[in-house]
């Protein structure tokens, strides 16, 4: 039997933006977070490298507003930009609060203006900025914001929980426009329940798994942006899929990243004949921001005919080494690889979704009561490349923002009442699963080869094609056999790829990480790529 259930909100996702949202609002409040794997099963759980913020004296909101401004291409708003700088400090400041064990900084002489945590740098920082628990930062915060909210009764956390779609007065036929809940698949019963919520935010993290290769987990599916698009939502700058340059590169690693700080901490690439290459394409060599950095090595693997480059950092002492990255070091171990001695073989993977969902400086999407926040987000903070360690702040920055906007709704909102059950009665059981697969692994395929790091319209025009054909399969199998988590999944990548391709197409130059050979030059004016789906309501 399916159920109904009823929060003041509902946070779908459980990754450091959800997870910031809940523990930021109000204990009276009723508040579920649902995952749709684990509670762990988000990219948070995975970042290693930190948390970008102008925590150090010497450093300044100026600088990290400029590097943030220049890595992004032109592309970035820049009051999003100042916005997230300027509150990155007190971000931090509640982390540490919550109990985060950042990496401590021994040698700092704290009256010489200095911060008591270590600070390390990335590609695109002019200055040491990010903290960081050595190389498992994700999993530190994950797991300190997860105890928080454990301990508190008002916060329900709903493993194995699938939002299907939301639901909205106009999708009721009711008037308005306003977000009420949405139906959620739990995957113990197979049922599909209807959550009712006063507000609701979308924190369900990118979708890189639209590519072959990606250093996300499996859930990474762009289920939120999928979801909003459909409920009326615009979408922008999806064209701008960040590559990292480097995860390892081994027969038997799945999705493993090599992080940057590695480079921040004097980690250099080189070809298979021990030469560096990155002084060629950049003066920041190593330290250019990573739509460069990932172009280049895109460049001299294709150049070179090789399967990978190389990331060394075996000139450093083994003990400096071990200490700072020790996950790397570990993981790397167990493939054979002591990078304490040997160099690590590293190729590109996808990585990061810049666009989103469109929302203001509060995390309000075009639907009264709908936010998203998070890398589901399309806040104007990465324009056409987002810089290393911003993305963690973008979710702390954007969630607290969001807690603080909901709360001065709370009065005037109430809990909407009556919603229609999810209908089951037309649909079946699937026997043909294998065409799921088989669909994801097409997707997949031709994003790689016709949406990646370098572009043309006749590649672009290709995945277009193929995508129309997979959506109408896919839109006839969701019509007729019950939903399962793949299916959802598969919808949602389905709808996400062509949104990208769609967003690329649209963009007739090369700016940050959406590089054509058909428009090599960068146009005068610099414009986002906003989509409006045919249900938006100006
Ligand atoms: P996520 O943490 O991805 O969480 C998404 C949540 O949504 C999950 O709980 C998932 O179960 C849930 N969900 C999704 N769809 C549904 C659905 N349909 N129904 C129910 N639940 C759903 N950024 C940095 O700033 N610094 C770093 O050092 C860094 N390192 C990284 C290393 C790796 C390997 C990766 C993959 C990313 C890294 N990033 C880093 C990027 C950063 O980790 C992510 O952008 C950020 O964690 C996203 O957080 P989020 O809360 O938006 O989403
Ligand atoms: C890394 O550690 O290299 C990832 C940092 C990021 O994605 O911001």
């Amino acid at each position: 039997m399916s159920q109904h259930h009823q929060h003041d909100i509902l946070v779908i996702g459980s990754g450091a933006a959800g997870l910031t949202l809940a523990l930021t609002l109000p204990s009276h409040l009723r508040i579920a977070v649902l995952s749709k794997g684990n509670l762990a099963n988000g990219s948070t759980y995975w970042a290693q490298g930190g948390v970008a913020a102008v925590l150090d004296d010497t450093d300044t909101v100026e600088s990290h507003v400029a590097d943030t401004l220049n890595a992004g291409g032109g592309l970035c708003r820049e009051d999003a930009v100042r916005f997230t700088v300027e509150h990155s400090r007190e971000a931090i400041q509640w982390l540490i609060d919550q109990g985060v064990p950042f990496t401590r900084d021994d040698e700092t002489d704290r009256e010489d203006g200095g911060f008591e945590f270590h600070l390390t740098r990335e590609g695109g920082h002019s200055h040491r900025r990010i903290i960081h628990a050595a190389d498992a930062t994700g999993a530190a915060i994950f797991n300190t914001l997860l105890e928080q909210a454990r301990q508190r009764p008002n916060i329900e956390l709903l493993e194995q929980r699938v939002a299907v779609d939301l639901i909205t007065e106009r999708k009721l036929g009711l008037p308005g426009q306003r977000c009420l809940g949405a139906y959620v698949l739990d995957r113990s019963t197979g049922e599909v329940d209807t959550f009712s919520a006063r507000f609701v935010a979308l924190a369900t993290g990118g979708a890189a798994k639209v590519y072959l290769y990606t250093s996300n987990p499996d859930g990474a599916c762009g289920d939120g942006i999928a979801m909003a698009w459909r409920a009326g939502c615009r979408v922008g700058n999806l064209e701008f899929n960040q590559f990292h340059p480097t995860c390892l590169y081994h027969p038997q690693a799945k999705s493993f990243l090599i992080t940057e700080a590695v480079r921040g901490e004097g980690g250099l690439l080189k070809l298979p004949n021990g030469k560096r290459f990155m002084p060629r394409f950049d003066s920041r060599a190593e330290l250019a921001p990573r739509d460069i950095v990932a172009r280049a090595i895109d460049h001299e693997m294709k150049r070179l005919g090789i399967d990978c480059v190389y990331l060394d950092i075996s000139h450093k002492p083994a003990e400096f080494v071990k200490t700072h990255f020790p996950t790397v070091y570990e993981r790397c171990l167990t493939f054979g690889i002591d990078i304490t001695k040997q160099a690590i073989p590293v190729v590109p993977a996808a990585h990061y979704t810049c666009g989103g969902v469109v929302v203001d400086q509060q995390g309000r999407s075009d639907i009264p009561g709908l936010y998203a926040i998070g890398e589901t987000s399309f806040t104007g903070l990465h324009g056409a490349n987002r810089m290393a360690s911003n993305s963690l702040l973008e979710c702390f920055v954007y969630a607290r923002a969001a807690a603080e906007d909901i709360v001065s709704q709370l009065e005037r909102v109430e809990m909407p009442s009556n919603l229609p059950g999810w209908d089951a009665s037309q649909v079946t059981d699937s026997d043909e699963d294998v065409i799921i697969a088989h669909n994801w692994d097409e997707l997949r395929r031709f994003m790689w080869d016709y949406v990646g790091i370098v572009r043309t319209n006749k590649r672009l025009q290709r995945a277009e094609h193929r995508v129309r054909l997979l959506l109408d399969e896919i839109d006839e199998f969701y019509s007729n056999y019950k939903v399962s988590r793949d299916l959802i999944e598969l919808r949602n990548l389905a709808q996400v790829a062509e949104l990208m391709i769609r967003s690329a197409m649209q963009r007739k130059e090369s700016r940050g990480l959406h590089y054509t050979l058909d428009y090599p030059e960068q146009l005068s004016e610099a414009r986002d790529t906003i989509l409006q789906p045919p249900t938006y309501v100006d």
